[in-house]
């Protein structure tokens, strides 16, 4: 049996099945939010996704083996979080996009407001609370494979909508532990490839350490994290690295020093030496879906006090109050 509730939903949200039998009581079902009352058995039903210029059912989105990003990770990629429905920093975002294009002569096939139609519709098609937008596009698909880039190549455009858990603050501020590793990487990382080997190796090995994530160091300087930008706290100064080729530019990390900035705390762009990991009051770790994660132990050393500290509370609130007002606006 249908829920009635179910009726008014898009189809591909949740589906119930019987309302005697609910086994889940799953707190994210439609029916449930919708009634008030507990849902019956529930199923979710399958995410859409676009794939060149089509609407699909995830599990039926192909690309062929010679897609070059396949085969090369020859592609770059972007991830905007959607607050209260709405994309954080859309334009940044795009405009990061189009440097990374630029940066690897990719022609870029959609104009802003094409992009724009996509991500509405997806996020239309696949409705939730905290989502992130993913996109992709690759060098597109060879007749033989070969680096050489043949004429007439055109780029495979996929995006997707996935959920992200709700920042949970209370379990944010226990922190998260990481270890410090060299950074060996390509002299390129500002550009947002697809090719993450480099990252997978280094979060592989910091899985190993039983740890969360790595802080890189490239000829004795702080550079990024595998998935994020590094901020550090000393004597109330916020510091983060200088942006260039060695660190992706992350729009979370220029959110944070404006919004640090406009509630007048002091933030600086600088080289960051390694011993200064040592030595930090606080060290936090920002990006689009992790938000501002205090690093709470580094190697076998606690930062700070071990717990997150007083100018990452200060900074959580404020961004908070940032998302807040954006899915207000
Ligand atoms: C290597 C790297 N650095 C930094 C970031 C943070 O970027 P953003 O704040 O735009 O998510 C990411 C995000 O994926 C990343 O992969």
């Amino acid at each position: 049996m249908v829920h009635p509730a179910v009726s008014s939903l898009r189809p591909q949200l949740w589906l119930c099945f019987s309302l005697q039998t609910c086994a889940y009581k799953h707190e994210s079902c439609a029916c449930f939010r919708d009634t008030g009352e507990q849902c019956g058995v529930v199923a979710r039903l399958e995410a859409v996704v676009y794939l060149d210029g089509e609407y699909l059912p995830r599990s039926q989105a192909k690309v062929s083996v010679l897609d070059r990003g396949f085969l090369f990770g020859d592609g770059v990629y972007e991830v905007i979080p959607v607050f209260g429905g709405r994309p954080l920093r859309l334009r940044e975002h795009l405009d990061r996009l189009q440097r990374s294009m630029d940066r690897v002569s990719l022609h870029n096939p959609l104009t802003r407001s094409q992009w724009q139609r996509i991500f509405d519709a997806l996020l239309d098609k696949n409705p939730g609370d905290d989502r992130a937008i993913y996109l992709q596009v690759t060098r597109g698909v060879a007749p033989i494979r070969d680096l050489s880039v043949g004429a007439g190549t055109r780029p495979t455009v996929f995006v997707m909508v996935n959920e992200v858990r709700q920042a949970d603050y209370a379990g944010l501020q226990a922190g998260i532990s990481a270890i410090k590793v060299e950074d060996f990487r390509w002299k390129a990382c500002d550009i947002k490839s697809i090719s993450l080997i480099a990252n997978v190796m280094i979060r592989l090995r910091a899985n190993q350490s039983e740890v969360v994530d790595a802080i890189l160091v490239r000829d004795g300087l702080v550079t990024e994290a595998t998935a994020s930008n590094v901020f550090l706290v000393n004597r109330g100064i916020i510091s983060t690295p200088t942006k260039s080729e060695h660190l992706l530019a992350g729009i979370t990390r220029d959110l944070v020093i404006e919004l640090a900035r406009a509630n007048g705390l002091t933030v600086e762009e600088r080289d960051i030496d390694e011993n200064e990991l040592e030595t930090a009051d606080e060290i936090w770790l920002t990006s689009s879906t992790r938000e501002i994660a205090p690093v709470v132990r580094l190697d076998d050393r606690v930062v700070g006090h071990g717990v997150a500290g007083e100018y990452w509370k200060k900074m959580v609130t404020i961004y908070s109050h940032y998302k807040r007002e954006l899915g207000n606006a």
